[in-house]
């Protein structure tokens, strides 16, 4: 390449590190960079004269902002966007759109985008897996603490009540020492929930949607009024997981959905979605191939205060709620290096699995990364 071709528009759009994309009429494809091959998973040759709706899905406003654009000519940004891809991926992108005069007889756009995959999503995820962290190994050593003198307490009963002769052996006084010793019962299974699961995960292949489905149809028969739909994608390959741990972890995520849109069943709409990601990064690790299952529902939403929380131990926003639900399934997801993590608004929220998958036999890869993973029981 002479030194002038290596200033030529082309060369200085292709070493972009940002996605560019140029549009012309009716939203039809001129030209990409090569970042944006990368982000919209297509070659240039493949996308040229193709449709952008075609490789952009469902983002009726996206659309209808450059149709406006390329009429009036004016630039805008927008920030923190979520698209849908034509492979059923989503992106999380900032982006500008800039009229382009580049040929006398037609209106152009350039399109420039960022995606924030890198930023945003990853530091949400290691907040996520910090946070839990942090709450598990205080609860540890407060259930050990506490568990300690317990066992004490419940042994000092048993012995009282051995100890009772004479006047003082009667029925009303066996009750006492069976109510210290049931509560202390009561209390150290409390305690092993909230520390989390101990068991270790027994792993075969498994199919997900036979999962789901047994979790769909235990769920639709205690609620008969609730709508329950299914959206699988038949291609995600066999998981190397616990199957009686997924059971749980979605049947927690879809009990709380339950809840949620216990208010209105009758028009209750619970959504079980399945896709796969490619190249997805979990806490430090990408993976090449991540099983994602989404849990949506119509209920009430997340109360805002609990947002950032949730997914510790004892938070809830029930009168009669544990609060232990959630945490008990991130544990459980994590024993399978995956990430359980949500997003929600009034009438809409959607809990999501991630799981790896073609990572998931190499015990070798699992052990070293989640090595702290060890707990176990079903809530
Ligand atoms: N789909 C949802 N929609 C709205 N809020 C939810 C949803 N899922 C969870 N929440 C909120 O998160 C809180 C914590 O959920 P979690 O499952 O950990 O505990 P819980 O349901 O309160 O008690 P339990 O231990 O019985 O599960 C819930 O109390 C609820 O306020
Ligand atoms: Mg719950």
């Amino acid at each position: 390449m002479s030194p002038s071709e290596y200033n030529s528009p082309q060369s200085i759009i292709d070493n972009l590190h940002s996605a560019v994309i140029i549009i012309g009429d009716n939203l039809q494809i001129i030209c990409m960079n090569p970042a944006a091959e990368m982000l919209l998973h297509i070659s240039n040759n493949r996308a040229t004269k193709k449709n952008i709706r075609q490789l952009i899905i469902n983002a009726h406003e996206f659309f209808d902002r450059l149709e406006r654009s390329l009429i009036s000519e004016h630039p805008y940004t927008v920030y923190g966007d979520q698209l849908h891809l034509h492979n059923h991926q989503t992106i999380d992108v900032d982006y500008s759109v800039s009229p382009l005069q580049y040929q006398p007889q037609g209106k152009y756009l350039l399109l420039e985008f960022i995606r924030l995959k890198a930023q945003h999503k990853h530091s949400n995820e290691e907040s996520i897996l910090s946070q839990y962290e942090a709450s598990k190994s205080l609860l540890r050593g407060l259930a050990h603490e506490i568990k300690n003198p317990l066992g004490g307490i419940r042994g000092a009963a048993q012995l009282l009540e051995r100890e009772f002769s004479g006047e003082q052996n009667t029925e009303e006084n066996k009750q006492f020492t069976q109510i210290i010793i049931n509560e202390a019962d009561r209390l150290k299974n409390l305690l092993d929930r909230m520390v989390g699961p101990r068991d270790i995960p027994t792993k075969c292949d498994i199919n997900i949607h036979k999962v789901m489905e047994h979790v769909r149809q235990l769920v639709a028969a205690e609620n008969d009024q609730l709508r329950l739909s299914v959206d699988y994608d038949p291609s995600v390959p066999e998981l190397y997981a616990d199957e009686s741990m997924l059971i749980q972890v979605i049947l927690n995520i879809t009990r709380n959905a339950v809840k949620a849109i216990a208010a209105n069943k009758s028009e209750g709409k619970i959504k079980f979605t399945t896709r796969t990601q490619r190249n997805y990064t979990i806490g430090s690790h990408t993976y090449p191939l991540v099983a994602k299952i989404d849990i949506e529902d119509n209920g009430s939403g997340v109360p805002p205060e609990l947002h950032e929380k949730i997914f510790m131990p004892m938070i809830t926003g029930h009168a009669d709620g544990t609060g232990l639900g959630l945490s008990i399934a991130q544990s459980l997801v994590q024993q399978h290096n995956g990430l359980l993590e949500f997003q929600s608004e009034p009438g809409k929220t959607i809990f999501t699995i991630l799981i790896p998958i073609k990572d998931s036999k190499n015990h070798k890869h699992s052990n070293h990364t989640f090595a702290n993973n060890s707990s176990g029981a079903e809530k």
